[in-house]
C-alpha cells in the first residue's frame, strides 16, 4: 500500500517535470525561430523594406506589410531559384536559410499594410474603374476578380493572389511593365503577362495611381 503510494507520487511528479521541461523546450524552440526571423527581418530586410514592412527608402522597393504569407514565401523561393530575377533582391533571398523563409514571411505578413496617397486623383479614379471592370474592348480582365476589393488579395484554393494596394505608383508600374515585356515571368499560367500586355501605358499609370491609396 505504502510503497504503491510512493511509487504513484513519484510517477506523477516525474510526469509533471517532464511535461514542464517539454513545454519549456518547445517554447525555447518556438521563440528561437521567432527571434531569428525577427532578427533577420530587422537587420537584413529592414534596410530596404522597413522594419514595419513599409519601405522608408526608394519607391521601387515594394512594401511587404500585409502581403499574404504564401505570396512572400513563393517570391523568396522564386528569387532563389531564378524564376524571378532581380540583381538587388536575389542575393538577399539567397542569404536566408531555408527554415527562415516561412517565419520571415509570417513576420511581414502580420504587419499593417501601407496606405499612400495618389498624386493624380483623376487618374486614380479612372484606375478604380479599370480595376473593378476591366476593359472589354482590349480584353483586360477586371483585376478585382483575383486581387479582390481594394486590392487586398487573398489565398485561393489554386494559388495566392497578392495584395496590390499600398504599393508605390513606381513599383506597380514597373511590375506591370516587366510582366508585359516578360522580364518578370514567374506568374503561373502567364496570366499577369497576358493581362499586362493588353494594358495601355495610360491604363498602367491609372491603375497604379488607384492602388497606392486603395487599401485600408
Ligand atoms: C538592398 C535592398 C533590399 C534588401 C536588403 C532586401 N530587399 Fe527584398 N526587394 C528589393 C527590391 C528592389 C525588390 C523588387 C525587385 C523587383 O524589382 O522585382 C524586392 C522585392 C522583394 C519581395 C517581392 C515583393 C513583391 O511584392 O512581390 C519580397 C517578398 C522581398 N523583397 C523580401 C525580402 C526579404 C525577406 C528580405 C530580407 C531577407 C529582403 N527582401 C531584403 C530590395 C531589397
Ligand atoms: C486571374 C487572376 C488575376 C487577375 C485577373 C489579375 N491578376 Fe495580378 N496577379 C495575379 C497573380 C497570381 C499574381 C502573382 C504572380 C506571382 O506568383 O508572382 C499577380 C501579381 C500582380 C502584381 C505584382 C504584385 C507584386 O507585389 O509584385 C501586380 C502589380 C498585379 N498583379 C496587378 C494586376 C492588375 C492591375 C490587374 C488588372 C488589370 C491584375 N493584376 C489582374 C493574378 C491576377
Amino acid at each position: 500500500m505504502k510503497l504503491n503510494h510512493v511509487e504513484r507520487t513519484f510517477r506523477v511528479v516525474t510526469a509533471r517535470k517532464l511535461a514542464t521541461a517539454g513545454a519549456a523546450l518547445l517554447l525555447c524552440l518556438g521563440m528561437g525561430g521567432f527571434a531569428q526571423a525577427n532578427e533577420t527581418a530587422t537587420t537584413i530586410c529592414a534596410a530596404c523594406h522597413g522594419a514595419d514592412g513599409s519601405t522608408p527608402l526608394a519607391p521601387n522597393y515594394p512594401n511587404l506589410a500585409g502581403l499574404q504569407k504564401e505570396y512572400i514565401v513563393k517570391q523568396l523561393n522564386d528569387f532563389i531559384s531564378g524564376k524571378r530575377k532581380s540583381e538587388v533582391m536575389t542575393p538577399m533571398a539567397e542569404q536566408l536559410k531555408p527554415e527562415d523563409i516561412e517565419p520571415v514571411a509570417a513576420y511581414f505578413s502580420q504587419q499593417k499594410p501601407a496606405h499612400g496617397t495618389p498624386d493624380n486623383r483623376m487618374a486614380a479614379s479612372a484606375g478604380k474603374v479599370l480595376y473593378n471592370q476591366g476593359n472589354d474592348e482590349t480584353g483586360v480582365p477586371a483585376c478585382v476578380g483575383c486581387h479582390q476589393e481594394k486590392g487586398a488579395g487573398y489565398l485561393g484554393p489554386v494559388g495566392v493572389y497578392p495584395r496590390v494596394s499600398g504599393q508605390s505608383v513606381e513599383y506597380v508600374k514597373q511590375q506591370l511593365k516587366d510582366f508585359a515585356s516578360g522580364a518578370r515571368a514567374n506568374d503561373q499560367s502567364r496570366f499577369m503577362r497576358t493581362t499586362a500586355k493588353r494594358m495601355s501605358e495610360e491604363e498602367i499609370e491609372e491603375v497604379a495611381q488607384y492602388l497606392v491609396g486603395a487599401g485600408n
